[in-house]
This record gives structure tokens, sequence and C-alpha cells, in this order.
């Protein structure tokens, strides 16, 4: 079982070193466009094994993507964060273009790989993917709501001082701050909903500290998280690679469903060896129903920039 993770930065060598200490594949294949850094983080992953007792092999190498040749699962992290001064559309022409080159290389060597997509704005990263590939629409994945719905459920946990394993819950909807979508009415603790646990104005707060969750941690850091992240790829990938089927909130593209189409955003998702083999159908409120059509209706703007590029 091989993984290859394109962008070796914080967020793809983290990927990495998770799925080999779970030993979740065989190999794990770093791919970075900077000299060296694949292969020393790498390198420097491999130097845990003696201590940390794994037997996944982790290599790195610098632009060669034949050395990632039938890779069951590709993830792609590669891309440029928003600087200071930069517009979104910059953003989004910058990481179109790099989203393209890594998926043209790597399926050139991986024709039958099924694609995690990390890069920002992932939901709009993730139509590109399948836009510029013409991939079937199950072996695209993006991965926003694994995160947001970890982070969602380490806040319940932190807020009703339960260990986060007692704690069910997912986040719908946009992976960003303002649209993405904390199904509190859902969430529970050992099939008790929270709602009968927190009051209001807890339950509120924990939607709240959610859905900025990763701009909270852009402050304390400096920079964008990478735990978290790395982790919720790697959980992804280990439900894949060995068909889990595994229930996980991901950007899919919807047609239809949830009364949208044409757009990647966050629903839950049955992943497993197929990648995305089913979308499970939620019935929501109509508050819920509302917050959804304001979400994939942000996503759609955005996406705007993304079809001029692409036409
Ligand atoms: N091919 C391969 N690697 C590339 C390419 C490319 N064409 N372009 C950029 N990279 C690499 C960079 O050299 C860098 O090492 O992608 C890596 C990105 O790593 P970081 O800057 O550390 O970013 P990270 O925090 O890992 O986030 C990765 O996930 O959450 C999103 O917004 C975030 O889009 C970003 C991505």
């Amino acid at each position: 079982m091989k993984v290859s993770v394109i962008g070796a930065g914080n967020v793809g060598a983290t990927c990495a070193e998770v799925i080999a200490f779970r030993q979740i594949a065989s190999e794990v294949v770093l791919v970075d466009i900077a000299e060296g850094l694949a292969e020393g983080k790498a390198m420097d992953i491999m130097q845990c094994a003696a201590n940390s007792g794994f037997d996944t092999v982790v290599k790195g190498v610098t632009k060669q993507y034949a050395r990632t040749v039938n890779s069951d699962v590709v993830v792609i992290t590669s891309g440029i964060p928003r600087k200071p001064g930069m517009t979104r559309e910059e953003l989004i022409g910058t990481n179109t273009a790099i989203v393209k080159s890594v998926m043209e290389n790597a399926l050139t060597v991986s024709p039958n790989a099924i694609f995690v997509i990390v890069t920002n704005p992932m939901d709009t990263m993730a139509l590109a993917a399948l836009k510029i590939s013409g991939l079937a629409k199950n072996r695209i994945i993006g991965m926003g709501g694994a995160l947001d719905s970890a982070r969602f459920k380490y806040f319940l946990s932190q807020k009703l001082d339960k260990p986060v394993a007692d704690i069910e819950g997912m986040v719908i909807g946009g992976h960003g701050d303002t649209t993405m979508i904390p199904l509190i009415r859902l969430a529970t603790y050992k099939g008790i909903p929270v709602t009968q646990l927190l009051s209001e104005a807890d339950q509120q707060e924990v939607v709240k500290q959610t859905m900025v969750g990763g701009a909270t941690l852009t402050k304390l850091l400096g920079t964008s998280a990478w735990y978290a992240p790395g982790a919720a790829v790697a959980h992804l990938v280990d439900s894949i690679l060995h068909d889990r089927k595994k229930l996980i909130p991901c950007s899919t593209l919807l047609e239809g469903e949830y009364g949208e189409q044409n757009i990647f955003i966050g629903v839950p998702c049955i992943i497993g060896k197929n990648g995305i083999e089913k979308i499970v159908d939620v019935t929501l409120n109509k508050e819920e129903k509302d917050e959804f059509r304001k979400s994939a209706e942000a996503i759609k703007e955005v996406n705007k920039e993304l079809h001029n590029i692409l036409s």
C-alpha cells in the first residue's frame, strides 16, 4: 500500500509521520519542489523508526514523480498560503496552477490513484482537481470536514469535560470560518444529545470556537496549523487503504444531493477503497438548510474565479 504526499511542508510531512507511526501504509513518498526538503523530512521521520517501532518506509524526492509510481492514494498539500496583500483571486490562480501540474504529473505514473486535496481554498481546489483531470468524482476527496469535525469534537470534549473518544459530532458545509456548519443538534456524548447536556450559550460557544478553530491557531502559531490537519488526512488515507467504510465528512461534488450541484462542499461521506463511496443524506432542519445554502453560495462565489481561470 503506497501513498504519495505532494508538498512536504508542515501538513504534508505531518501526514507522512502519522501514516508511518500508525503503519497505515507500507510506503510513503514525500515530494516537494524545494530542493532537499522532502528528502530531509523523510530521513528525519525514518530516524524515528528505531525508537518508535514502525516499519513503514518513508522516502523523499525533489520533483521526481517517477518515484511515486503506482500510488494507491495521492495527497496534495502543495500550495502557497495567502500572503499579506495577496487577493483571493491571486491565491486561486497560483494554487490552481500548482494543483494542475501536480495532478498531471501524478496521474501519469499512478493512473488509478485516489486523490485527497488539502490545498486551500480546499473546496475550490478539489473542484479544480476534478475539472482538470476529468476523473470520476469518487476519486477526488476534499479533506476539510475531517479536520473541522475533529476540532468540533475537541471543543465539545473540553466543554463537557469528557473524553474526546466518547463524543460524536460532524461539521458540514464549506471549509472556511464563515462557511462551516458544526451540527450541534446531532452531536452526542455516548449517544446522549449534547443539547441536553450543555446550555444554549455553551453550545453556541462551542460552535463559534470550532468555526474560528483554524484562525485561533494561526494567531497563536504565526502560521496555519499542521498536527490536526496532518492527522485528519492520515485518518482519511487509512479509511481508503483499508476499505474501512468510515463515515467522514468530506468535500465532494454534489449532483443534486442536499439541493446543490456543481460544487464541492462538505457532507458526510462513506470512505473506502473507491474513495467517496456514498454521500449520506442527513435530514437538516430549516435553519441548517438555510446555513447550508448560504455556505454553498459563498463557495460558488469563490469558484467563479476558478471558472474564469479554466475557461
Ligand atoms: N510541487 C510540489 N510541492 C510544492 C509545489 C509544487 N508545484 N508548490 C509548492 N510546493 C510545496 C512548498 O515547497 C511547500 O513545502 O508545498 C509545500 C507547502 O507547505 P507549507 O507552506 O508548509 O504549507 P502547509 O502548512 O503544509 O499547508 C499546505 O494546506 O491547509 C492548506 O492552506 C494550506 O494550501 C496550504 C496547504
